[in-house]
């Protein structure tokens, strides 16, 4: 390995690894969609989830007035809707109705899921606080509805096994490298 020094904005190119997600929010109109890569776990119990969302963004006044949200895991398929609603705003566009996303009705909060996700993880307010020039919400996982073979057999790639976006910065993003392993167990 031959080391050299990078800025410290530079950062999250190695640990934005998680999957890319599709985060829908509401208020008093209609849902909106934001493409997030800053979404990570932040506690099994209770089941909390931090999502770095900027001021800037239409989403972000909904998600503080509405306090609810839809996480929806995507399969590399949507790769070009993550990258759509990540470039435009609901607050000149329908995003819904843009792409060939479907609102799916959620049980537990008032934004829809998405249809054609992996998963959805409904999400209430929890906590939230300034973070540099994002603001870190933390939002409570209150329900989860995900395709089995996702959830059971683990992501792909291969044999039709389903796959997540990751955003490796900028305009680059790849699917999930390789077949799941397991590690770690006592000997
Ligand atoms: C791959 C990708 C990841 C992104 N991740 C974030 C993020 O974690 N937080 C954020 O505030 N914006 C993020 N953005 C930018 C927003 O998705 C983008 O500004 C979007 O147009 C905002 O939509 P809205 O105005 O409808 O809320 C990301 C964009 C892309 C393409």
């Amino acid at each position: 390995m031959h080391k050299i020094e990078f800025e410290p904005a530079f950062f999250n190119r190695f640990l934005n690894c998680g999957p890319a997600v599709l985060a829908v929010a509401q208020h008093e109109g209609s849902p909106n969609i934001i493409t997030l890569a800053w979404a990570a776990p932040v506690s099994h119990d209770p089941p909390l989830v931090m999502i770095s969302v900027s001021p800037r963004r239409y989403s972000y006044g909904l998600i503080k007035a509405g306090r609810e949200v839809t996480i929806n895991v995507p399969p590399w398929s949507l790769l070009e809707e993550v990258a759509f609603c990540g470039r435009v705003s609901g607050r000149d566009v329908d995003k819904f109705a843009e792409t060939a996303l479907t609102p799916a009705p959620s049980e537990r909060v008032k934004p829809p899921g998405i249809e054609q996700c992996l998963a959805t993880l409904e999400c209430v307010w929890e906590n939230s606080f300034g973070a540099g020039d994002h603001t870190a919400f933390i939002m409570r996982v209150v329900r989860v509805v995900a395709d089995e073979e996702a959830a059971m057999n683990r992501f792909g790639p291969g044999a039709g096994k389903p796959t997540t976006i990751h955003h490796l910065t900028g305009n680059f993003f790849a699917p999930l490298g390789g077949p799941a392993r397991e590690a770690g167990k006592p000997k």
